[in-house]
């Protein structure tokens, strides 16, 4: 009997040296009212409203003699998807040998904390941040339920899409509150780029954007704007993950049917010496000129009329359904290298310029076909091969247009 009273009282005086590395100085004594039956955090048996906070006690000491103060912390270990710090951070408490200071504090339950009864566990931490055992207090929550459930999708850029040299990009977003519930306002959405490199570090575009309330089945477009181009340096083309973060994060923790874009957009460094000189040939070739300079001067074909194209090239017989005479201002002959390049950056309302050089029927035609009512078959345009030209398009566009 007496051994074993000498044997308990060493290990006490053990884990009471101050120091001691595995033992926490400090302890939790005190989460909420500790009824008897188990850890009520309110005496008064209130529930807690979603997205409200209240004042619950939690009370701590220090464990051991030795230290008349010791600065720590009160952590919450369990229900942190439903539960914060009204405060935004663990509270710092000073621990005494009676008692800690502050000891009572704000606890909110988040916005998507669903209605109920949930068990939190609380730890009292010392300044080297070894924890106390865990103490327990419940807390009831109304109102939560539903959460609004915010989806997000990228309108633009397209996925994967080709940014020019020297080109930035504007990303639009879409918000859309899914849900039943109404998003209240305050909520944050940021967008960060993830280096490619996979070190995980991450640049922020723009400025983070608070959006206003949402109603359920509200919608709502922002848009954030790479102010600089984040490369290539080099000649190789280079591809970002941009992804959108929302604040509070209860919105991805607690609703996993959030649904967090990302989006790729790959950086096409300019390639050298990808100038007009590799179009020219061909906005020079008949193939085109004869066409856009049909209006200017309607001798180049005799006997041909200005109108009813189709009656002779039609779809059948040429291959191209809409066939018909730019106007005189199209007139591709007998212009300088600069004014061929400029007309080639313009495209008809509605298209882009890759999308008409490299879709156009008539240019498909002149580089590719070249049939002619009467049965034969013209010279095709330079490169006289769509692969070829729709290269050459592309590497023209993605050195940013560039004339000489
Ligand atoms: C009466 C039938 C007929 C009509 C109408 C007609 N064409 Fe033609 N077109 C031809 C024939 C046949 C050829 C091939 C022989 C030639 O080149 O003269 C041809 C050739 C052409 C060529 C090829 C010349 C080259 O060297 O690239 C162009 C361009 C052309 N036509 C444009 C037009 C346009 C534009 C219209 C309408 C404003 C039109 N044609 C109306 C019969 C016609
Ligand atoms: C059958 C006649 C025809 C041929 C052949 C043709 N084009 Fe055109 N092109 C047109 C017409 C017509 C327009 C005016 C826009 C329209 O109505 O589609 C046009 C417009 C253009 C424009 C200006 C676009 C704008 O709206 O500013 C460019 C650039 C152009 N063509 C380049 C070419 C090139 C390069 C070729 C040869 C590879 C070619 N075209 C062959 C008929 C032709």
């Amino acid at each position: 009997m007496k051994k074993i009273q000498a044997l308990a009282l060493a290990a006490f005086v053990l884990a009471a040296i101050p120091g001691a590395a595995d033992a926490a100085l400090v302890r939790l004594v005190q989460a909420g009212n500790q009824m008897p039956s188990g850890g009520w955090c309110d005496a008064n048996g209130q529930s807690l409203a979603a997205n409200s906070s209240r004042s619950y006690q939690l009370q701590g000491r220090i464990d051991g003699a030795g230290y008349s103060s010791i600065n720590g912390k009160i952590r919450m270990k369990t229900q942190t998807d439903k539960f914060e710090w009204a405060a935004g951070s663990e509270p710092a408490v000073t621990f005494t040998e009676y008692a800690s200071s502050p000891n009572t504090f704000s606890i909110k339950a988040k916005a998507g904390a669903p209605a109920g009864t949930h068990t939190i566990d609380f730890v009292a931490v010392d300044a080297n941040n070894g924890e106390s055992e865990v103490k327990s207090c419940k807390i009831t929550v109304t109102g939560g339920g539903t959460p609004p459930d915010l989806k997000i999708t990228f309108t633009a850029p397209v996925t994967n899409a080709d940014v020019p040299a020297s080109q930035s990009v504007t990303f639009t977003l879409k918000l859309e509150n899914i849900g039943q519930t109404a998003m209240p306002s305050g909520v944050t959405i940021a967008l960060r780029r993830f280096d490619h490199t996979g070190t995980g570090m991450s640049t922020e575009i723009g400025s983070p954007q608070t959006v206003s309330a949402l109603a359920g089945g509200g919608s709502n477009n922002i848009s954030f704007t790479e102010a600089t181009r984040p490369g290539p340096t080099g000649t190789a083309s280079v591809t970002y993950l941009y992804k959108v973060l929302i604040t509070p994060s209860s919105y991805t923790d607690v609703n996993p049917s959030n649904h967090l874009a990302t989006r790729s957009v790959r950086y096409v460094a300019a390639q050298a010496g990808a100038t007009f000189a590799t179009l020219k040939e061909t906005f020079q070739h008949a193939r085109c000129t004869t066409c856009h300079g049909f209006s200017a001067a309607s001798s180049t074909k005799p006997g041909h009329s200005t109108s009813g194209c189709t009656g002779c090239h039609s779809s059948a017989a040429v291959g191209v359904s809409n066939w018909h005479a730019p106007a005189a201002s199209f007139d591709l002959r007998g212009k300088t290298d600069a004014q061929l390049c400029a007309m080639a950056k313009t495209a008809p309302a509605g298209k882009t310029v890759a999308q008409h050089l490299k879709n156009d029927e008539l240019i498909k035609w002149a580089i590719s076909d070249g049939r002619v009512p009467n049965g034969t078959t013209l010279q095709k345009a330079p490169p006289a091969n769509l692969t070829t030209w729709n290269q050459r398009v592309d590497a023209w566009i993605a050195g940013g247009m560039l004339c000489q």
